[in-house]
């Protein structure tokens, strides 16, 4: 068997095998150029409107394709590549980081918390910046149908493992996207979480662009929880903006710049710091 490196460095086994998709899963995703409806043709979704085609690895319909870079600045694009890139190489110990180990079970609670509002539970909810599903497992527990999507193939690899191990992966989609140009179709989805990501897409407008998806996907009246890091006087030390190991983009936000952020398409209705690290905001969107 031949194994083909393909866009962004994921390997691929070069067998002819027919990909399998349900009809939910189909009603959710939609071309992330113009939102258009997709159809399965062997290995891979085809755009109805554009032709383009984009494949599914390992189950994971991958929109991360060479045509999302004329969206971009190249600083812009160069930097989410270098993101995708030590993602993933770093998925492998994400979920053993101590300080994420200590975070989660309080982060946890206060983004259920925040999300559910005066819901019990959601018929469908997503996670843009998933990654190996720290949180994505933890909501999966409040909707019937979880989708997951991020920059990191690996990243989902692992997540797809963890749902597979915690039988939730045939109520789960998961797909490599750029959370700027969202593959879901308009007003899909009950609830959309997004933690700790935002701070990591390289400029202020790619950052709009996310938000604006967020907004454009969830149903109207449907509810969010936004998390990103906090510029408090815990954080500053470690810099207002700059790069982590490995290359990876960070922003911190003071309290009126994630406030402005958010509230450009959604409604935010309650905004709390995570122990100063990080801002969660929550709401609706209007409708
Ligand atoms: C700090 S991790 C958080 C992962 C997960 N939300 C959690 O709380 O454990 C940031 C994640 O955002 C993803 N990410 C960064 N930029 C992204 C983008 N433009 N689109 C989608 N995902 C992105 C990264 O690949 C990484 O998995
Ligand atoms: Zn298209």
């Amino acid at each position: 068997m031949r194994i083909e490196q393909n866009f962004m460095g994921a390997s691929e086994p070069d067998v002819e095998v027919a990909v399998e998709m349900t009809e939910w899963q189909l009603e959710l995703l939609a071309c992330p150029f113009e939102q258009a409806p997709l159809h399965l043709e062997g290995k891979q979704l085809r755009c109805s409107a554009c032709g383009r085609q984009f494949p599914v690895v390992d189950g994971i319909p991958s929109f991360v394709v060479p045509d999302l870079a004329n969206l971009h600045e190249a600083h812009e694009w160069q930097q989410k590549q270098v993101e995708m890139q030590t993602r993933n190489e770093q998925a492998v110990f994400y979920d053993r980081l101590l300080g994420l180990l200590l975070l989660t079970p309080f982060e946890v609670a206060m983004t259920v918390k925040a999300l559910l509002g005066e819901h019990q539970r959601f018929g469908t909810l997503a996670e843009i910046g998933c990654g190996t599903g720290r949180m994505l497992r933890h909501f999966a527990q409040y909707a019937d149908i979880v989708v997951g999507a991020d920059l990191s193939l690996e990243s989902l690899r692992r997540c797809r493992q963890r749902f597979e191990r915690l039988g939730l992966w045939g109520k789960a989609l998961l797909v490599h996207a750029d959370a700027s140009f969202l593959p879901f179709r308009t007003n899909s989805f009950d609830a959309v979480a997004s933690c700790q990501m935002i701070e990591h897409v390289p400029s202020e407008r790619m950052r709009e662009r996310v938000i604006a998806e967020i907004a454009r996907i969830l149903k109207p009246n449907g509810r969010f929880a936004i998390s990103g890091y906090h510029y408090s006087l815990l954080t500053r030390w470690f810099g207002k903006e700059g790069f982590h190991k490995g290359g990876i983009y960070f922003f911190r936000f003071t309290r009126d710049e994630f406030l402005r952020l958010v509230g450009t398409h959604l409604s935010v209705q309650n905004l709390r710091t995570v122990f100063g690290y990080a801002w969660l905001a929550s709401g609706v969107k209007g409708a």
